[in-house]
């Protein structure tokens, strides 16, 4: 049976309760000034073999790892118990379709902006069904007014909260001049990411995205759409910047990430992109994508956490 969202099950602290009685200290650095640092991770249902694939977790739990790190958090919690929890949890809530689960550690406790603790947890899983794979529509996105922040001043590799005041302010200016979602230029002028995604272009057959150091987040997306597109369809991946003029003049563009899965750009800043073989290419992208997260290609099984195991 499906779960309710407002009768879904979270894990805090080492408990696992009701999400109306997950509460959190309002005078936290947290809660105050955005100091947490947290996954977005996708767990795929597979109806054959009647089990949950969570995909990736050593690559969301390293990075994690990384945040914590660079954040210099006093972190408790080590891999396993991170990995635990979230089994845990979404076997409490009996999940038996896709999700998305947020997985949080942050600054509990009365501390100010700089204390490194007391640092606590939680997972909160909640329904989220895969997109439907289509060669039709498409997003329509400008390049931002808002530059992306970088390494000189908010570090886009750490996936800390306060990161996506930037994203919000990208994305409410996209929505009120209607278009459905940004594209960010770095400090050096060039194309870095959208407000929660990758951005890949497509020209001449190649499929080319900005490199991890244009203010890009380490997205595990991205790093899964290179590994299948090199290895599973034979298409050239070239990591290098990309200019904003280079985007109107493309052949077919697309943002990925967690989230979103494999989304086509149809449009960018009203220069129309993309043609039926770019169109081909990201729906092949996105079914293989999709393939490999829910389990349906045995190669690729070492990447996913069966939440289940026949349980
Ligand atoms: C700013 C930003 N870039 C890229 C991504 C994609 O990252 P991932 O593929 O690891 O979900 C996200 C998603 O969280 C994001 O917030």
């Amino acid at each position: 049976m499906a779960v309710n969202n407002e009768d879904r099950l979270i894990w805090l602290g080492g408990s696992i309760l009701p999400v109306k009685d997950a509460k959190i200290n309002v005078l936290s650095p947290t809660s105050q000034f955005g100091a947490n640092v947290f996954e977005g991770i996708r767990c795929y249902w597979n109806e054959e073999e009647k089990e949950l694939y969570a995909f990736r977790l050593k690559e969301h739990y390293d990075r994690l790892m990384n945040s914590i790190k660079i954040f210099k958090m006093d972190n408790p919690f080590s891999r396993e118990e991170m990995q635990k929890a979230l089994v845990d949890v979404v076997r409490a809530n009996g999940y038996r379709e896709d999700i998305a689960v947020r997985q949080t550690v942050f600054i509990d406790g009365f501390g100010t902006w700089s204390s490194p603790g007391p640092v606590n947890m939680f997972v909160a899983p909640v329904a989220k069904g895969r997109k439907e794979v289509s060669t039709e529509g498409g997003l329509n996105c400008c390049i931002s007014s808002w530059e992306r922040i970088s390494e000189k001043n908010l570090s886009p590799r750490v996936k800390v909260g306060a990161n996506y005041i930037n994203s919000r302010m990208a994305q409410m200016q996209a929505l009120e001049s209607g278009f459905d979602s940004a594209i960010f230029m770095n400090y050096q002028g060039k194309v870095s990411e959208g407000p929660g995604s990758c951005l890949f272009m497509i020209r001449d057959g190649k499929l080319i995205t900005p490199p991890c150091t244009a203010s890009v987040l380490e997205s595990i997306t991205r790093k899964t759409v290179i590994e299948l597109a090199g290895e599973e369809l034979g298409v050239e991946v070239v990591e290098r910047e990309i200019d904003r003029t280079e985007l109107y003049i493309c052949d077919g563009a697309f943002l990925c990430g967690s989230a979103m899965e494999v989304h086509k750009i149809a449009s960018v800043d009203h220069y129309k992109i993309g043609n039926s073989e770019s169109d081909e290419l990201i729906r092949k992208l996105h079914v293989l994508y999709l393939r490999v997260a829910s389990g349906q290609e045995e190669k690729y099984k070492s990447w996913l956490t069966p939440v289940y195991e026949g349980k």
